[in-house]
């Protein structure tokens, strides 16, 4: 027996025929073919399959795709502009802040609600942040450069959106 569920994933309203069994993080890799969404742990312990539902980040692998009908789904393919990259990933390209890419996603979607709640974080603030997001790869120091660099772009059109 299958759920009509109508949520609007990266802007895009989508209706769709979900078994209740189903996790979200199947439904939006395998239904909406949306790959950014990493399946790690499937225990809500490594954050590969954070996304951003109605503005806040969940565990895409701990949450049934029934229980986020009728809300607003954000995953990594909708924080670029088009072509522009957001400055998350500009900084993280120009800061090696990833090496396999696997947990990207998930950082990055993590990270830009830590700077929405707090723009100007200290190193051990972006550490904290990001202590529900586990990387093989990089060591996090890379990453922590990134954020902070993101951080000051974000801040500067900010202000200048507040000005001009
Ligand atoms: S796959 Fe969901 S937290 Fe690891
Ligand atoms: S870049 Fe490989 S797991 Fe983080």
């Amino acid at each position: 027996m299958s759920t009509e569920i109508t949520v609007r994933v990266n802007g895009v309203p989508r209706t769709a025929h979900v078994e209740p069994r189903r996790t979200l993080s199947d439904f939006l890799r395998k239904d909406c073919a949306l790959a950014g969404v990493r399946v790690g742990c499937e225990h809500g312990v490594c954050g590969a399959c954070t996304v951003v539902l109605d503005g806040r980040t969940a565990r895409s692998c701990c949450t049934l795709a029934v229980q986020a009908d009728g809300t607003d789904i954000g995953t990594v393919e909708g924080l670029a502009d088009g072509t522009r990259l957001h400055p998350l990933q500009e900084a993280f390209w120009k800061h090696h802040g990833l090496q396999c890419g696997f947990c990207t996603p998930g950082i990055l979607l993590t990270v830009q609600e830590l700077l929405a709640d707090n723009p100007d974080p200290s190193d051990e603030e972006i550490r904290e942040g990001l202590s529900g997001n586990i990387c093989r790869c990089t060591g996090y120091q890379f990453i922590v450069d990134a954020v902070r660099e993101a951080a000051a772009v974000l801040r500067a059109e900010t202000n200048g959106h507040a000005t001009g």
